[in-house]
């Protein structure tokens, strides 16, 4: 339905530049919980945000990330057909000490990159839309966390 569309549209061309797109939304975490950097392992290599935001680790996982936001949209007809990749991410992020409070947070970096990147555009359809997705996301991710 509408949800659907407003994902599906605004997505078309943020989701053809990951990186970029990826790194607001980090700095932005970032911000918000500064302690999240002390859980890439590889942080040790860079002592600010900025060099950190720059180091391949971290794009690397910048990209994953951006990689699952865009499976789930392009599965947002199927969402289920996800459930089992999604379990096994949230195990993995349980193993590396992340807490399923953390990505609540990273929902909020999403929806504040959403925002800068989409102007006028971001509507409060537009927010909701992207909440409910995010939330079925991440209710997964919480339920491979807690395995
Ligand atoms: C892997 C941290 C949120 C997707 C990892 C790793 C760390 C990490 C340390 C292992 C090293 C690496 O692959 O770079 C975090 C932190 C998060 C977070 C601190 C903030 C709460 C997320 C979210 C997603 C995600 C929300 C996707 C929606 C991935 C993927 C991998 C990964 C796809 C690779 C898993 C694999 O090896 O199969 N994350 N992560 N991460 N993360 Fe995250």
């Amino acid at each position: 339905g509408k949800d659907k569309e407003l994902i599906r549209d605004s997505w078309e061309s943020l989701g053809k530049n990951k990186v970029p797109h990826g790194i607001v939304m980090f700095t932005r975490l970032f911000e918000l919980d500064p302690a999240l950097l002390n859980l890439f392992n590889y942080k040790t290599k860079c002592g600010v945000v900025p060099e950190c935001l720059s180091s391949p680790e971290f794009l690397e996982h910048v990209t994953k990330v951006m990689v699952v936001i865009d499976a789930a949209v392009n599965n947002l007809d199927d969402l289920e057909s996800l459930e089992e990749f999604l379990l096994n991410l949230g195990t993995k992020h349980q193993a590396v000490g992340v807490k399923t409070q953390s990505f609540a947070v990273v929902g909020e970096a999403l929806l504040y990159m959403l925002q800068c990147s989409l102007g006028t555009g971001y509507t409060a359809a537009l927010r909701q839309a992207w909440l409910n997705m995010y939330t079925i996301v991440v209710a997964a991710m919480t339920r491979g966390w807690a395995k």
